[in-house]
């Protein structure tokens, strides 16, 4: 569920209500042209060089036929800028100038905290960077900086900034304009121990670390000598910074990463800065810290893969130590590059350019591949117990793949490049505490390979589509179909997710529906069904037919598995044969007696062609 914690439902509404989309996607600067009842525009979500983003005024949604993103204006701004749930609310609130309900006091005095140290870090960004530009004592940064190739634009870009060798420096200068020590320390910018308040950066070139709605929340900073220890010194955690939720230049990157649908994650601040200035946008880094499951879920906001830059002379892999499992615990894809040995991607694009750095990037291999090989690159693989653990190590590797199909694809690739038998593999896998079987992924596998729906699946969106179209029948049908009786996991949770939202009214909110549901696949399939307004001249009847035919699936699937059982059991009592007469009487009964008014719907709901988009969406996920 998204988190609600002290804003009613109502207020929400009238939140959304007197924020018009349409306004609210052309201010983020998204250029809308009307097309017949929608607006169009090039999806800010994808590359693409005709518009396939549409926005519907009347259903208050935004929906891209190519990406298959879609939500309502909440869902929209947490994507396209970054916000929260909650942020994005607040954002609406006031941009319709409407008074939110005050929090309890406990919060409020956090958010003061949190906005009180915000600004403070906002003046100490601007206090370094002024020192760093003009400061009297700065000629040695900023021939340092110059010497390492920054453009004078990136140095300002970023808000570099310098910090001077007296210890009291940014002390004084603060509290001058009325900070108080306090503050400076849970802002992390100065210690206030036996010797009394002195700043915590001294003599280093200063990285402002920002958040993804570019607030400025810590500082990483590097030393001007190598007698100067440590190299690189980072903001303690405190209310605003915490090193694994935030993720260096994200802010600036999160536009391209959602464009290129791939983010790069290289090691320094260095890296991102030279890449950036290199017109590589797309590029973030973990200060000086492994990959955690926060960083993780924040990426998967913005792309389902991630390029990671490993330095040619990083010794081994170490994938684990930097918690690139998270990652693929994630589904989002992996890939590697190496740079050449000696390099790292500030050396490399500096002394080849952009074009080489790309060619690498390009050449990426897959996480899971190179993990892999590098477990066979070992030597003696030939002896039986180094081979066991490989085949072990390997399936340390495999079971993280949530991903069926994917899973499965790596498998087959493991047993082909480690010469072992396919069982044994699985059965490694499962004493891993996988759950599933060689058998079952093979079905998953024939099912999702298949580039449409099933027959049945087909139906039951068309049913999902009719309900969110004509949401006032839901109760209705609602205690004629339970939600597990749906077969594909996305619809099901849909269908629970429309019954729950009629527990307690009479007409289910949809534009709730798309707050609560957290499931990105669930939030491009109502947006659809929403804005792919096919014209149902009978909402009534098209669902009666839906549930016929769902109805007689079911009828099909009992009898498909007594018969399978009884095959498997070599069962051919009496008995079961007599059940499957009876049952295949009642299908037969059943289709008859519906065949006159069955015939006429399902003729209109075969003509109604199912957009293609959603069962590519499904597939993928699946
Ligand atoms: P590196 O030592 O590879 O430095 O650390 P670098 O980024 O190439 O820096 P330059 O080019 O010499 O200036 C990589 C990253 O690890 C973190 C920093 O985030 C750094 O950018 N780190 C490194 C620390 O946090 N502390 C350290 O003492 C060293
Ligand atoms: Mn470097």
């Amino acid at each position: 569920m998204a988190t609600n914690n002290y804003i009613p439902r109502e207020t929400i509404d009238e939140i959304q209500s007197l924020n018009s989309i349409v306004d609210v996607i052309s201010e983020c600067g998204v250029s809308l042209r009307q097309a017949g009842r929608n607006y169009q525009a090039l999806c800010p979500f994808h590359e693409e060089k005709t518009p396939s983003f549409s926005v519907s005024p009347e259903k208050q949604i935004f929906y891209c036929f190519g990406c298959q993103t879609g939500g309502n204006v909440i869902s929209f701004l947490q994507k396209h800028e970054g916000k929260t749930f909650m942020e994005a609310v607040e954002w609406l609130a006031e941009r319709a100038n409407i008074a939110l309900p005050t929090r309890d006091a406990k919060s409020t005095a956090r958010q003061k905290l949190i906005n009180d140290l915000s600004e403070l870090n906002k003046f100490a960004v601007k206090y370094y960077h002024e020192l760093l530009r003009t400061g009297q004592h700065s000629q040695q940064a900023r021939e340092y900086l110059k010497n390492r190739g920054l453009l004078s634009q990136t140095t300002h870009l970023f808000q570099l900034g310098y910090a001077k060798s007296q210890r009291r420096d940014l002390v004084k200068a603060a509290t001058h304009e009325g900070w108080k020590v306090q503050q400076l320390v849970d802002a992390g910018l100065i210690k206030n121990e036996d010797k009394g308040p002195q700043d915590r950066f001294w003599n280093r070139i200063l990285f402002p670390i920002y958040n993804a709605q570019g607030v400025p929340v810590g500082f990483g900073g590097r030393s001007l000598s190598d007698e100067h220890q440590p190299k690189y010194l980072n903001s303690p955690t405190t209310v605003l910074y915490d090193k694994s939720r935030v993720l260096f230049n994200l802010d600036k990157a999160r536009q391209s990463i959602s464009k290129k649908q791939s983010a790069i994650l290289v090691e320094g601040y260095m890296d991102v800065l030279m890449l950036y200035q290199h017109g590589i946008e797309n590029v973030i880094a973990a200060s000086g810290t492994s990959l955690s499951e926060e960083h993780a879920a924040l990426l998967k906001r913005y792309t389902p893969e991630v390029v990671i830059v490993f330095d040619g002379d990083a010794s081994g892999l170490q994938a684990a130590q930097r918690g690139l499992h998270r990652l693929i615990a994630e589904e989002i894809r992996v890939r590697i590059a190496l740079m050449p040995k000696g390099d790292d991607p500030d050396s490399y694009v500096k002394q080849n350019g952009a074009d080489a750095f790309n060619e690498l990037i390009d050449k990426a291999i897959n996480l899971i591949e190179f993990q892999i090989q590098s477990a066979i690159q070992q030597t003696n693989i030939r002896r039986p117990d180094v081979k066991t653990q490989v085949v072990k190590d390997v399936s340390a590797i495999l079971v993280n793949i949530k991903n069926r199909v994917e899973r499965t694809e790596y498998v087959k690739y493991a047993v082909k490049e480690l010469d072992v038998d396919e069982d044994l593999l699985w059965r490694e896998l499962r004493d891993l505490g996988l759950k599933d079987t060689s058998f079952q992924n093979k079905i998953t596998k024939q099912k999702t390979a298949s580039k449409k729906l099933s027959s049945r699946e087909q139906i039951e969106f068309q049913l999902i589509q009719t309900l969110i179209q004509a949401p006032e029948l839901i109760s209705e049908v609602k205690s004629l179909l339970y939600y597990e009786e749906l077969t594909n996991p996305h619809f099901a949770k849909i269908v629970q997710m429309l019954w729950d939202g009629s527990e307690n009214e009479e007409n289910v909110d949809i534009q709730n529906i798309l707050n609560t549901c957290e499931d990105e696949t669930g939030k491009s399939i109502i947006s659809n069904a929403l804005i792919n307004k096919t014209n149902i001249p009978n909402h009534h009847a098209r669902i009666k037919g839906c549930l016929k035919k769902l109805k007689s699936f079911n009828l099909q699937d009992v009898e498909q598995r007594i018969r399978s059982s009884a095959l498997a059991d070599g069962n051919d009592d009496l008995e079961t044969l007599k059940e499957l007469v009876d049952l295949s009487n009642e299908r037969r009964a059943f289709v008859q007696k519906n065949i006159l008014e069955s015939a006429e719907i399902s003729q209109q709901s075969d003509e109604e062609t199912d957009n293609p988009q959603i069962n590519g969406n499904i597939e993928k996920e699946n």
